[in-house]
């Protein structure tokens, strides 16, 4: 049984308690803004994701720009993850954790930002291109963002979740990629990670059923080969089992009357390689 629960207007909606929150023009105003940000962070980026930079150098502007924005980075101190920002490359799954290591021609590579504004989450992510980056790899990357948005393109009122793991799941198999089962879009707003969970792997007509209000994230991770992954003794690294490429896109969005609101859709058109 699924219950939702409408957000009053001034409801703080902090509480975690497993019901689905449904949010009204306020939450939509707060979201549009923090998810905003989040995109013109990324979009920002897009001149520095070159061979050299070291991926610290990277969080440092990301960490920078939603300060000066007024926000915080969500993932600062979220669990003990001490960065503003994940950046996974190649066979890094997701949470990938900005280092010293530089960036080199022919990597690809995830940066996934969540700046929270005035306590509203934008989490978004894309894929990055580094100098040369062979077909195969491009063509992963390519496929990854189409999956993002024709399972987005289900996410409407009277669907459910498995109609949008479904489109996801089929596109990505019809390619023979790997769907990543282990980690899930989610609910969002006041809270970071919030019911539902969003799963990227589905039938149907099954799972929860979506309504106007409801916040959440779709994020599918799509691996050249299996869709396994394993965790790093850091505790965050997540790769691919068989190191086989993994690709991943990232929008916040709120389903609406007929449809969904993507948040963080890019104000430069920067929402997919190349930039
Ligand atoms: N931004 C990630 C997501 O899409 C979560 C990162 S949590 C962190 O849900 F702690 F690893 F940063
Ligand atoms: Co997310
Ligand atoms: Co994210």
């Amino acid at each position: 049984m699924t219950n939702y629960v409408q957000v009053a207007p001034g409801d703080r909606a902090e509480y975690r308690d497993g019901t689905i929150k449904l949010h009204g023009p306020e939450g939509f105003e707060g979201m549009r803004k923090a998810g905003r940000l989040a995109a013109d962070i990324l979009d920002a980026l897009v001149p520095h994701v070159v061979p050299g930079v070291t991926t610290q150098e990277l969080d440092d502007i990301v960490y920078r720009m939603t300060v000066d924005a007024g926000g915080v980075p969500a993932t600062l101190g979220y669990r003990g993850y001490t960065k503003s920002c994940c950046i996974s490359i190649n066979h890094v799954v997701c949470h990938g954790i900005p280092s010293e290591k530089p960036l080199k021609d022919g990597d690809i590579v995830n940066i996934d930002v969540t700046p929270t504004l005035d306590g509203w989450h934008g989490d978004t992510s894309r894929m990055f291109l580094v100098g040369d980056v062979p077909l195969k790899a491009r063509r992963l990357v390519e496929v990854t963002y189409e999956c993002l948005m024709l399972g987005l393109e289900q996410a409407k009122p009277g669907n459910r979740l498995g109609d949008v793991a479904h489109a996801i799941q089929s596109h990505a198999e019809k390619h023979r990629y790997g769907v990543v089962r282990d980690f899930c879009g989610h609910g969002l707003g006041k809270l970071f990670h919030d019911s539902p969970e969003v799963i990227h792997a589905g039938r149907p007509g099954t799972g929860v059923e979506l309504k106007p209000g409801m916040f959440f994230t779709v994020e599918p991770m799509i691996n050249l080969g299996k869709p396994d992954c394993k965790i790093l003794e850091d505790g965050w690294t997540a790769v691919t089992r068989d190191r086989s490429l993994s690709a991943q896109f990232e929008h916040s969005i709120g389903i609406t009357e007929d449809g969904c609101e993507i948040f963080t859709k890019s104000p430069k058109g920067f929402d997919a390689p190349p930039y």
